[in-house]
């Protein structure tokens, strides 16, 4: 999606009917063009009405993220944050050297390159996600780090679950999910020393509203909030993730992962549930969940023992419907 599509939805982000000479004047283009922004849009699956003779508008209203309301909101945490209206990634973007402080967050209205765990790319619409990286320098080195990934999850899981979404649980490592379904998935990508300081790039998307041609686009069952009938501020949750995230990295820097294993899970959907992990170069193993470690390995029963299984390209499937 071009610039000038994303500016358009922008322009349309109140709800209103704006006519095409009154678009094409604030963008400084031709109406031909702002048609072409609104196909562009209904293209990527963005709903635009276009009204005959009057317009277009969005059918409803968007709350655009607001860096001034987000510092407001997270005042007392000091921390350096931009809003971009378009980004490849938020998390290449912190990666890339745009990072300048040891804490710093970075928000995105659309990410045109979205990416997740294992290679896939992530997908999103305007408004109808929360995208963002946050960068966080550890005085520990990566190797400390392995239960970070999981703490992640559980910070997302109580945000939500005080907004009113409680049947929402985790998936080792740390997808958050509802009835299996993926509602927020995270990607953290780490640079540094294994023993030496290292920055963490946390990055989170959650899913708001997903409309058909998105689902579609998706190859795994999803959910949004939406769905579960929570209908939180974009800003006000964007506001409480950060913070939930702020609280429990600084416990996790101070006191590691062990204080945190039992509420984990507690949380996690997959708890003594008969699973298949996927161990990457099509090795798969089977048992049954039985907790997680103090590093946050998941802990797996076979006729062999338990025995723990580490984060990076391992992957959950539950084995009575391969969700
Ligand atoms: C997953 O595969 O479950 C992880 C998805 C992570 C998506 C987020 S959106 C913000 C940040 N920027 C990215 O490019 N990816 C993460």
């Amino acid at each position: 999606m071009r610039p000038l599509a994303i500016e358009l939805w922008r322009q349309l982000a109140d709800g209103t009917l704006k006519s095409g000479d009154e678009l094409a004047g604030v963008l400084n283009v031709s109406r031909g063009s702002v048609m072409n922004a609104a196909n562009e849009l209904l293209e990527a699956g963005v709903n635009v009405y276009k009204i005959r003779g009057q317009g277009y508008r969005l059918p409803q209203a968007v709350e655009l993220l607001d860096a001034a309301q987000l510092n407001t909101l997270l005042a007392d945490l000091a921390l350096p944050l931009e809003v971009l209206p378009v980004i490849d990634s938020t998390n290449t973007w912190l990666l890339q050297g745009r990072r300048e402080q040891p804490r710093q967050l970075v928000a995105a209205e659309v990410q045109l390159a979205g990416r997740g765990r294992r290679g896939r790319s992530w997908l999103a619409s305007p408004g109808g996600s929360l995208t963002f990286s946050l960068a966080w320098r550890f005085s520990l080195g990566m190797a400390a780090l392995g239960g970070l990934s999981l703490v992640v999850g559980l910070a997302i899981v109580r945000v939500l679950r005080r907004f009113g979404a409680d049947e929402v649980m985790l998936k080792w490592p740390n997808d958050v999910v509802h009835q299996y379904r993926k509602l927020a998935g995270v990607l953290i990508e780490l640079q540094g020393d294994m023993l030496g300081p290292a920055t963490a790039v946390v990055g989170i998307g959650l899913n708001l509203t997903l409309d058909t041609l998105q689902r579609q686009q998706i190859d795994q069952s999803v959910a949004d909030l939406s769905m579960l009938g929570v209908q939180a501020g974009r800003n006000a949750l964007l506001a409480e993730l950060v913070r939930e995230l702020h609280g429990l990295l600084q416990q996790f820097e101070h006191s590691g992962f062990a204080p945190l294993a039992d509420e984990w899970t507690h949380y996690h959907a997959y708890h003594n549930k008969s699973v298949r992990l996927l161990l990457g170069g099509g090795q798969e193993t089977q048992g049954w969940v039985r907790g997680v470690n103090d590093q946050g390995a998941l802990l797996l029963e076979t006729a062999e023992g338990i025995k723990p299984y580490h984060g990076g390209e391992v992957s959950l499937r539950r084995l009575e419907s391969a969700l």
